[in-house]
C-alpha cells in the first residue's frame, strides 16, 4: 500500500489479478462504453511492468491509471521511450478530491524511475492536463469535401497504382506501410501486432453505425474507410497514411471517385495539401481542429537533443515545472541541424512552463503566438524569431494512433 495523507482512508496501490474485473466496469463507466472485453484485455497487455495503480475504498476499486511503453518518433526521425498515460478514471462517487492527482503523482515518480525521458497522452477534456506539465503538441484537422462537385486541377499529378481490399486479408501489407509512415513521421507510434490484431477485428461495437471496413491500397499507402447513413452516404475515413506524396494523391483521387457518396470526411494534419488539388479549394472545408498528443518532457537536455532543427539557435530557456520539478534553466545551441543542450546558471533570454515548451517541441504551434498569449516571455523579439525558425517541423507532426 501506498500511503498518501490526502487519500486518507482509500488506499492506493498496484492492481493484483482479481481487480481487474472492477477495473474494466470503471473504465466503461468513467467513458460511457462497453469496450469488448478482447480489447479490454488487450489494453491491460500493454501496460508497462509497475505501470498501473489504482484506489480503492474498501474493496471497491474508484480510481484507475496506467502507462503503455510506447516509442514515439520525433522530428528528424529519432525514436524515443515515452510513458503512454492511460486508462485514466475515477468514479462519479469519488470525483474532485485528488484522486487523479494522488495516482498521477505516484505515477509520475515511477514514469521517471524507469527513466522515460518524455510522457504523452490523448485529452478527454482541455483543462485538465497543462498542470501536470503536458501541452498539445500535435493538432489535426478534420476536412469534410463535398465530392460530388470536386475537381482535381489539371496541375495535380495522376500517379495512379490503387487497388481495392478486404484490410482483414492484407494486414501484414498494412502493418509495413504504417511502420514506415511513423518512423518518418513526428507523432508516429511503434504498432505492437495485438493493436493491429485489435483494429483489424472489426468489432460492430467500433464502428459508430457506420459499415465494415473497405480499404484502398497502393504500394506506398492505405486509406481505411466505413459509409455512414443510407439516402445520403458519407465516407469516414479511419486511417489515410501516406509515405509518398504519390501514394497519398492517388489514394485520394480513389476517395473521391466513389461516385455514389456525397462527402469525404477525413482527419489529418493542419497542413495537409489537400485543398490546393482541387479547382476549388473551397470545396474542402475545414469541419474540425483539435489537440491530439499531449506531452510531458520529464528530461529536457535529452529531449531537446533527441530532434533535429530547421535553423540555427543559440540562446538560454527557463522552463518552470510546477508539478515534478523537471524544469530548470538551460543553455540551447543548435549548429547544423542538431542542438546541445546542458544546464546553466546564466540569465535567461526566455521564459515558459513546462507544457508550452511540450507544445513546441514537435512545431505544432507558433512561437509567435504562445508569446501573444504570454505563455512565453522574452525581453527580446529577435530570440522569439530565431525559436520560431529552429523549431519548425520539416515533416508535419501527426499522432499514430489514439491510445
Ligand atoms: C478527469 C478525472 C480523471 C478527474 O479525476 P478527479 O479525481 O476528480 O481529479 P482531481 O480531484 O484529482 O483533480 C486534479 C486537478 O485537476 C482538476 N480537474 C479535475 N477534473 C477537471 C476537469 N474536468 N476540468 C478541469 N480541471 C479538472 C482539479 O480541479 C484538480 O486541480 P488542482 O489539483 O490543481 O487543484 C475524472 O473526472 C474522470 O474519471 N473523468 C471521466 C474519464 C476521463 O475523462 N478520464 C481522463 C482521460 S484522459
Amino acid at each position: 500500500m501506498i500511503t498518501s495523507t490526502a487519500l486518507d482512508p482509500l488506499e492506493l496501490r498496484s492492481p493484483t489479478d482479481g481487480d481487474w474485473e472492477q477495473i474494466a466496469l470503471l473504465h466503461g463507466v468513467s467513458f460511457g462504453t462497453w469496450n469488448h472485453l478482447d480489447s479490454f484485455g488487450m489494453f491491460r497487455s500493454l501496460v508497462a511492468d509497475d505501470g498501473a495503480v489504482v484506489v480503492c475504498d474498501d474493496a471497491a476499486v474508484v480510481g484507475v491509471a496506467a502507462y503503455f511503453d510506447m516509442q514515439l518518433t520525433v522530428t528528424g526521425g529519432a525514436v524515443l521511450p515515452m510513458a503512454g498515460l492511460s486508462m485514466v478514471g475515477v468514479a462519479p462517487t469519488h470525483r474532485r478530491r485528488g484522486l487523479l492527482r494522488a495516482m498521477y503523482t505516484e505515477l509520475h515518480q515511477r514514469i521517471a524511475d524507469a527513466g522515460y525521458p518524455l510522457a504523452g497522452l490523448t485529452a478527454s477534456e482541455g483543462g485538465i492536463y497543462g498542470r501536470f506539465g503536458y501541452g498539445p503538441a500535435t493538432m489535426e484537422r478534420e476536412l469534410t469535401i463535398d465530392r460530388r462537385f470536386a475537381r482535381f486541377h489539371s496541375d495535380a499529378p495522376d500517379p495512379g497504382g490503387v487497388r481495392m481490399v478486404l484490410p482483414a486479408q492484407c494486414g501484414a501489407e498494412l502493418a509495413a506501410i504504417y511502420d514506415r509512415w511513423r518512423r518518418r513521421t513526428p507523432g508516429g507510434l511503434a504498432r505492437p501486432q495485438t493493436l493491429w490484431d485489435d483494429y483489424l477485428a472489426d468489432r460492430e461495437d467500433d464502428r459508430d453505425g457506420g459499415t465494415a471496413l473497405f480499404g484502398l491500397l497502393h504500394a506506398d499507402g492505405y486509406a481505411l474507410y466505413r459509409i455512414h447513413g443510407s439516402e445520403t452516404k458519407r465516407v469516414r475515413v479511419d486511417e489515410f497514411k501516406a509515405v509518398t506524396t504519390d501514394a497519398y494523391v492517388a489514394l485520394l483521387r480513389a476517395l473521391l471517385g466513389l461516385d455514389l457518396m456525397e462527402t469525404v470526411v477525413l482527419w489529418t494534419h493542419s497542413c495537409d495539401p489537400l485543398p490546393y488539388l482541387l479547382t476549388d479549394s473551397r470545396l474542402a472545408r475545414t469541419t474540425g481542429y483539435e489537440d491530439d498528443l499531449w506531452l510531458r518532457i520529464t528530461d529536457v537536455p535529452a529531449v531537446l537533443e533527441a530532434r533535429r532543427y530547421q535553423a540555427e539557435l543559440s540562446t538560454v530557456i527557463e522552463v518552470s515545472d510546477q508539478f515534478a520539478g523537471s524544469g530548470g534553466r538551460f543553455a540551447l545551441d543548435v549548429r547544423d541541424g542538431r542542438a546541445r543542450c546542458t544546464p546553466t546558471d546564466a540569465a535567461p533570454q526566455v521564459e515558459m512552463d513546462l507544457d508550452v515548451l511540450g507544445s513546441l517541441y514537435m512545431g505544432g504551434h507558433q512561437v509567435s503566438a504562445l508569446a501573444l498569449a504570454n505563455r512565453l516571455r522574452a525581453a527580446d523579439p529577435t530570440v522569439l524569431a530565431r525559436l520560431e525558425a529552429a523549431f519548425l517541423s520539416d515533416v508535419p507532426a501527426q499522432l499514430g494512433y489514439g491510445f
